[in-house]
């Protein structure tokens, strides 16, 4: 038997309270995490996805020598049925952090993302100028049979910016990761394949 929801929503957010971070194998059923997937591969099929840019608020800028990987923007008001559990987990996660860590987080926002075989995204803090207000970063991974030899991980500096001390988080399906947004120093690895995901942020009001 698996761990309940609201079992596994407190011992991340207890995590986060204890050490700041936290990796969870299985936070959503394959089945949902297969239609994000092919719900991504639709609007990918479509053009809605962009070249990512660096640097919050209204003007990002595209800096593929700093990350080259693609986005697309979810609206929380329009949900789709893929979508719908995703979110709905979110929140009750959301919820947990609050009870936890006092954090007052009222919203998120994220998008899909799609690293083509040999993108990257180099080492940053998700807290910089123009986005102070993202508190807590979740990034759930979609793919199906991720090897080892595929590359394509999270690593994850847990001493600040001194890059001694990391942990590698394979992207596998079902996984999130979460951190404190304006603690970890984290980097995405290279992928021999293509790599998705959904990356976003637990946020405060400006
Ligand atoms: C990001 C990011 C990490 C990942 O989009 O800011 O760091 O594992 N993503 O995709
Ligand atoms: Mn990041």
């Amino acid at each position: 038997m698996g761990l309940g929801d609201a079992t596994r929503h407190d011992r991340i957010a207890g995590e986060l309270a204890t050490v700041g971070w936290s990796v969870c194998t299985d936070f959503l059923p394959p089945v949902q995490i297969a239609a994000l997937a092919d719900e991504l591969r639709a609007r990918w099929v479509e053009g809605a996805f962009h070249q990512a840019g660096v640097g919050g608020g209204a003007h990002p800028h595209l800096r593929p020598e700093i990350r080259s990987d693609r986005v697309y923007w979810l609206e929380d008001a329009a949900q789709t049925p893929a979508q719908a559990p995703y979110f709905a987990a979110l929140e009750a996660l959301r919820l947990a952090i609050n009870r936890q860590l006092f954090l007052g987080l009222f919203g998120f926002e994220g998008h899909m993302a799609v690293y083509p075989p040999g993108s990257f995204y180099t080492r940053h803090l998700d807290q910089f100028h123009g986005v102070a207000y993202r508190k807590v970063s979740a990034i759930l991974y979609l793919n199906d049979r991720w090897q080892p030899n595929d590359g394509g991980q999270l690593r994850l500096y847990l001493d600040g910016n001194d890059a001694g001390n990391s942990i590698d988080v394979p992207p596998c399906g079902g996984t999130l990761a979460c951190f404190l947004s304006d603690r970890f120093y984290h980097e995405v690895l290279p992928a021999t394949r293509e790599r998705l995901s959904v990356t976003g942020w637990f946020r405060v009001r400006e």
